[in-house]
C-alpha cells in the first residue's frame, strides 16, 4: 500500500547528502583546529557570537558541530526539520541558519521569530501540535543568553562507509521478516501505526503527538517501511540514556514500535541500547534526535547501518 506521506521521510534524509562531504572534512587532522574556544560556567564550549566556528560545522547527524546547543538542535530535529530541512521554508539546521535575518520581520533573526512562532503556536502549522512548554523554555533560555554558539558536536561522526555494524543480509535487499504489513489509515493514530517510518517527521506535518522518543525494532537490518516487526519477546526493551543520566526504558509493542510521549524531556546527547534481558545491542555514538527511524531507515541514513535490530 502506498501511503501519501513519504515527503517528510525524504526531506529528513537530506542531511545525508552532507555525509559525503563530512567524510572528507573529517579526514583532516582535527587537532589542528584553531583554539579560540572559551568555556562557560556550565562547562560547554562557547564561542562569542559573531566569531568564526573553530571546527567545521554541518547539519545534525554528520558528527559536526551545528553551532547549536544540543537541546536546541534536538527540538528543531524533533519538531521542525521535516519542513525546514531544505531551502524553502528557510532551513533550521545550524547556527548560521538560526542567526540569518527573518524574511517575515527583517528586524529580527530567524531564531527570534522561531521563538515568537512557537509561543504563538503558529509553528509548526496545524494540524501539528505545538512544541511542549519545556521545549519552548529551553529555546528561550538560549535566546535570552544571547544565542551563544556551541563549538562542540553533540553527535559523533558516522562510521566510515562499509563499517556500519552487523550488516546481515545487506545484499539480499529489503525483506519483511514478519510477512505482515501495517494496513491502517494514517489518520488512525495508534502506537502501532506506520512501523519503520519516522514518527515525529510525519507528526510535525500531519498531526499526532510530540513523541519525546519514537522508533521501531526489527529482527533484521533491512526491512521495508510499514513492515510489522515480528513478534517481539515481552522482555525486549529500548533503553535511552540522556546527558543527565536519566533513563527512558521503553517496551516494544506488537508492531515493533517503541515510544515515550509524556514526562520529562530527554536532554540530548542521547545514548541508546536495545536489550532482551541477556543480550544487548548498543549504539556507539550519541544523537540529538529522538526520531530514531529518521536515521534507521531501510538502508540507513546519516551513517546508520539500517534498522534498529533486536539483539
Ligand atoms: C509542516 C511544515 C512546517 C513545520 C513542521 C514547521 N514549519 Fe516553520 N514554516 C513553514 C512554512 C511553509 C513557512 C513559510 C510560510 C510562513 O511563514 O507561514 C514557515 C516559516 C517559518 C518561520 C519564518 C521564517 C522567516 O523568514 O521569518 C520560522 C521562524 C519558522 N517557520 C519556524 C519553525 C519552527 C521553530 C518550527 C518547529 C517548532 C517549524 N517552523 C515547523 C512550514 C513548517
Ligand atoms: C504518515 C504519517 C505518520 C507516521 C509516519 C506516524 N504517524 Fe502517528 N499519527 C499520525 C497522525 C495524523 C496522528 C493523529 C491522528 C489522530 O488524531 O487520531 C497520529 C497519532 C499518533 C498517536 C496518538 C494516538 C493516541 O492514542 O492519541 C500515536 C501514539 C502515534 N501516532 C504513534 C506513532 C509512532 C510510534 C510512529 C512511528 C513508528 C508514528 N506514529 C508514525 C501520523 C503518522
Ligand atoms: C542521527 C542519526 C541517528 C539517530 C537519530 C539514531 N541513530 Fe542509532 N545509529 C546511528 C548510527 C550512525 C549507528 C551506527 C554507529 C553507532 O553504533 O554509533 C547507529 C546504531 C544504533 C544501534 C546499534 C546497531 C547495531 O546493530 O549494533 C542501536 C541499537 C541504535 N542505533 C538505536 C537507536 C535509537 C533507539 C535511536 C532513537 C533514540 C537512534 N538509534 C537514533 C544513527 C542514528
Amino acid at each position: 500500500m502506498e501511503l501519501p506521506v513519504r515527503r517528510a521521510f525524504f526531506v529528513l534524509t537530506l542531511p545525508s547528502l552532507a555525509v559525503a562531504v563530512v567524510a572528507i572534512a573529517c579526514s583532516g587532522d582535527p587537532s589542528s583546529a584553531p583554539e579560540d574556544v572559551t568555556r562557560d560556567d556550565a562547562g560547554s564550549s562557547v564561542i562569542p557570537p559573531g566569531s568564526k566556528p573553530s571546527e567545521p560545522s554541518g547539519p545534525a547527524g554528520t558528527g559536526l558541530a551545528t553551532g547549536l546547543p544540543c537541546d536546541v538542535q534536538g527540538i528543531l530535529e524533533n519538531r521542525c526539520i521535516a519542513c525546514h530541512g531544505g531551502d524553502d521554508p528557510p532551513p533550521l539546521l545550524d547556527y548560521d541558519d538560526l542567526k540569518a535575518k527573518s524574511k517575515k520581520d527583517p528586524t529580527k533573526t530567524i531564531a527570534e521569530v522561531a521563538l515568537d512562532e512557537m509561543r504563538a503556536k503558529t509553528m509548526p502549522p496545524t494540524p501539528a501540535v505545538p512544541p511542549e512548554d519545556d521545549e519552548i523554555a529551553s529555546f528561550e533560555e538560549w535566546i535570552d543568553a544571547g544565542t551563544p554558539r556551541n563549538s562542540t558536536a553533540c553527535t559523533d561522526p558516522p562510521p566510515p562507509a562499509g563499517d556500519g555494524g552487523t550488516d546481515a543480509g545487506a545484499d539480499a535487499g529489503p525483506k519483511c521478516t514478519s510477512g505482515q504489513m501495517w494496513m491502517g489509515d494514517d489518520d488512525d493514530g495508534t502506537p502501532l501505526m506506520n512501523p519503520g517510518e519516522a514518527c515525529n517527521a510525519c507528526h510535525q506535518q500531519q498531526g499526532g503527538p510530540n513523541l519525546r522518543i519514537g522508533g521501531t525494532v526489527y529482527p533484521s537490518l533491512h526491512e521495508p517501511d510499514d513492515c510489522i516487526g515480528s513478534a517481539p519477546p515481552p522482555q525486549l526493551r529500548v533503553v535511552v540514556t540522556d546527558s543527565r543520566n536519566r533513563v527512558f526504558n521503553m517496551p516494544v509493542n506488537a508492531s515493533g514500535n517503541f515510544l515515550t510521549r509524556n514526562g520529562e524531556r530527554p536532554r540530548p546527547p542521547l545514548r541508546a541500547v536495545v536489550t532482551n534481558g541477556q543480550q544487548t545491542r548498543a549504539m556507539v555514538g550519541t544523537v540529538t534526535s529522538g526520531d530514531c527511524n529518521s536515521c534507521h531507515t531501510v538502508n540507513g541514513a546519516n551513517g546508520a547501518p539500517g534498522r534498529i535490530m533486536a539483539p
